[in-house]
């Protein structure tokens, strides 16, 4: 379907914020290899440049326990610690290792309630440079509707930038 001028111009605007953030974390982990401080990275500098990301983290897969996933490095109020696969929008991010736009939690099977102000959620999963599935990455927001697929195009675009990653079947499909 066409869109309205407006939302055209809007995409390309939300597009362009992406392209920003995506150059100021690449130009920042350059050379640092460790995981923890890139993903430590790609949390302030999303949440600096949004103002709509009202809770920006990643969970990783727990290479002790991997059917679940646990809180790693992220901005703002206090997280759940863990998060089993298939559970919530996280869990179901990480079962399915397609990334999840959720308008309303509220109305999400086994949404996991963190925090009650958040109202819309996107989760995009993580992968490494051999199409593992390592992380995903959460953002709520407290308002409803926040995110669409141009916040998963961008933010795709950075977490393959950042952890080298791509999706198996995008792999098996080039
Ligand atoms: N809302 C998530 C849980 C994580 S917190 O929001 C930080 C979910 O249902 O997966």
């Amino acid at each position: 379907m066409a869109r309205a001028p407006a939302q055209r111009s809007n995409a390309i605007d939300k597009a362009n914020a992406y392209a920003e953030v995506a150059a100021e974390i690449a130009a920042v982990v350059d050379g640092e290899p460790h995981l923890i401080a890139r993903m430590a990275t790609v949390t302030a500098l999303l949440s600096t440049a949004f103002e709509r990301y009202f809770w920006t983290g990643f969970y990783l897969v727990d290479r002790d326990r991997p059917d679940q996933l646990v809180v790693g490095p992220y901005q703002g109020a206090l997280g759940c610690l863990r998060i089993p696969f298939g559970r919530g929008v996280c869990g179901v991010a990480a079962e399915s290792g397609r990334t999840q736009i959720v308008a309303d939690v509220h109305a999400f099977p086994g949404h996991i309630a963190c925090d009650s102000r958040s109202n819309s959620e996107i989760v995009v999963p993580v992968f490494g440079p051999d199409g593992t599935l390592i992380a995903v990455l959460d953002v709520d927001s407290t308002a409803y509707a926040a995110f669409d697929e141009e916040d998963a195009a961008g933010l795709e675009a950075i977490l393959a930038q950042v952890f080298g990653g791509r999706a198996p079947e995008a792999e098996a499909a080039s």
